[in-house]
């Protein structure tokens, strides 16, 4: 080793000495790989096996029709919402699990229009989106769009305040940018279009589960989330919905299916809601990955192990893999998009680098793994649960050496 590489391996060791997170990665079954990939798919908790075996063989196999009732299956979608519900700043009862991101992005922006109304001069239809959105967002809500007779405005979300008006029936933004791991303004954007009189839909894919949202403290209308990054639900876990409790009355749902019906076994031909953020659900429920998600979020249960301690923890890992990157990169090699302020910076780190593709196929090669987003940004997530200060130095250590 170099002396400036054996002086951050002597910090990292050191870091990890303080981390008071440290002992969550023993709950987690992983090997000796630097995973820096949880912001796409997180790892597995060591608790999922068993309690999905147990679902299958005992719940499913022996009790089977029983389970609905018996294992909790029937009410699992509210009962999960409840206990994501303090990783997102929100009050229990607005929250229900189910369905992917995509059809709730649909079913928040096409319900976000039918409760935004009339302004005091016509109707509202235009819904704003996040120009830079993960793909699915913008392309539903063209589609959504289109079926409320509304038009779509992509814009910037730094352009959002200057693109709001009377006309402005609801906005769909991202909280983190997928791609450069910006972390956006939700109190003032939520403020702002609140100013305007329009509703706010916040997509909090990259945030819930690795920093604050305070989406009751902001008073965010609706928002969504996968549960398959940071809150380690498995690959194509449910995502959830979160419709604030003061517009649940209001909540008109695009998709009415029966499990969101006041009475779903009254099997009526007409269709009347549910009260409350059940008016979220659809169908019935995935049992198994919902259950699976249930066993994983478990893990914030431990002492300690809170949503600030993540959030502080988070910081530094990317505060000390952006060091190590400097220190161990050639310069120009590979350029930081990513926002150096903490109040812009989400769980990530994205590099913009030559032949990035090909960068990341040797990066895993090598054991460590993060992903490549088109056309050259390499991307590494830190979920402060199982990543230690150890692994920041050596991904940085190995990209210095395949790229020098
Ligand atoms: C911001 C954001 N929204 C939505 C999705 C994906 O939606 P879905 O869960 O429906 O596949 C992703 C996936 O990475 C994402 O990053």
């Amino acid at each position: 080793m170099s002396e400036p590489e054996l002086e951050l391996a002597i910090r990292a060791e050191k870091l990890d000495a303080a981390d008071e997170l440290a002992g969550v990665r023993s709950q987690f079954i992983l090997d000796d790989v630097v995973y820096l990939d949880g912001n796409s798919l997180g790892a597995l908790p060591a608790s999922v096996p068993g309690r999905v075996e147990d679902v299958v063989r005992r719940q499913w196999g022996e009790l089977r029709i029983r389970s609905w009732d018996e294992s909790g299956w029937w009410t699992a979608p509210e009962r999960i919402g409840d206990r994501i519900a303090p990783l997102v700043g929100a009050a229990a009862g607005q929250i229900v699990v189910g369905d992917s991101t995509s059809v709730n992005v649909f079913k928040a922006l096409v319900a976000a229009v039918r409760m935004a109304g009339d302004s005091g001069s016509g109707r509202r239809d235009e819904i704003v989106v996040d120009a830079t959105t993960f793909p699915t967002d913008g392309y539903i809500a063209e589609s959504a769009a289109r079926m409320t007779g509304c038009t779509l405005r992509p814009v910037t979300p730094a352009e959002v305040p200057g693109a709001l008006g009377d006309r402005t029936a609801a906005v769909l933004l991202n909280h983190v940018d997928y791609r450069t791991g910006r972390l956006h303004d939700l109190p003032g954007l939520t403020a702002a279009v609140h100013a305007a009189g329009a509703l706010a839909v916040w997509d909090l894919c990259h945030s819930a589960g690795a920093l604050p949202v305070g989406l009751d403290e902001h008073g965010v209308d609706l928002a969504l989330g996968c549960t398959y990054k940071y809150l380690n639900g498995g690959p194509g876990s449910p995502a959830y919905l979160y419709v604030r409790a003061d517009l649940q009355s209001r909540f008109d749902s695009p998709l009415p299916g029966w499990n969101s019906h006041a009475e779903p076994f009254g099997m009526r031909p007409a269709y009347e809601p549910a009260a409350g953020a059940l008016r979220g659900r659809v169908g019935t429920p995935d049992i198994l990955s919902m259950l699976a998600l249930e066993a994983a979020l478990e893990v914030w249960d431990g002492d300690g192990v809170s949503v600030e301690a993540v959030r502080a923890k988070s910081l530094a890992l990317t505060d000390f893999f952006l060091e190590c990157v400097a220190a161990y990169v050639p310069s120009g090699r590979a350029e930081s998009v990513t926002p150096v302020d903490h109040a812009e910076r989400g769980s990530q780190v994205a590099l913009r680098c030559a032949d990035a593709g090909d960068v990341m196929k040797r990066l895993i090669e090598r054991g460590v793994v993060g992903d490549f987003r088109h056309p050259d940004v390499l991307r590494f997530g830190f979920t402060p649960l199982y990543v230690g200060f150890g692994d920041v130095e050596r991904a940085a250590r190995v990209l210095g050496e395949l790229l020098r």
